[in-house]
């Protein structure tokens, strides 16, 4: 965890709430052990919404399909769990998003999907969320 943490942090990603029981996460690493990627996402309480979140690559291994295959196995992932929809916050990477067949989000209609999610409750407390761009997509076909 306090690995993930650090490699979190350099890609300037949030850290909170990484040990909620309703996150799920993974990581990838490089044939030296070193974190390369990570992955997860936080269900809502009734299982149906997913939030997509912790989706990185160490910037020496970007742009070769590294984080399309980790995105795509946490939506699998979720999906497999039961969640009908998935949903993420990204000011910076929509058009990576869009590729995966996300499409642009209301930021408020997220915050009540997943109103019992850590990140939500975080991004409320802080004022954050009205900053952020919110994206979704549906999970039948992943
Ligand atoms: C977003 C991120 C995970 C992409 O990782 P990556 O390994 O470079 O992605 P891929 O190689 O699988 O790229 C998939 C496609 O998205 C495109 N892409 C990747 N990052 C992009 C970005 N920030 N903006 C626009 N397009 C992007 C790539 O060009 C590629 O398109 P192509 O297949 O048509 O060439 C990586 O840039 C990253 O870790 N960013 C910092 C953390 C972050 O912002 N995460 C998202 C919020 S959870």
């Amino acid at each position: 965890m306090e690995a993930l943490a650090a490699f979190l942090s350099e890609v300037d990603l949030t850290l909170s709430g990484l040990d909620a029981p309703s996150v799920r996460l993974w990581i990838e690493r490089d044939e030296r052990g070193a974190i390369a990627g990570s992955t997860g996402y936080e269900i809502s309480g009734d299982g149906r919404h997913a939030l997509i979140r912790s989706v990185a690559v160490a910037p020496s291994q970007r742009s070769r399909g590294r984080g399309r295959a980790l995105a795509s196995f946490a939506l699998e992932r979720a999906a497999e769990e039961g969640a009908m929809k998935a949903w993420l916050f990204s000011r910076r990477s929509g058009p990576f998003w869009q590729s995966l067949g996300f499409e642009a989000a209301d930021r408020d209609e997220l915050a009540e999907a997943l109103a019992d999610t850590h990140q939500v409750r975080l991004f409320q407390q802080t004022g954050q969320l009205g900053r952020e761009v919110a994206w979704s997509r549906l999970l039948d076909v992943v």
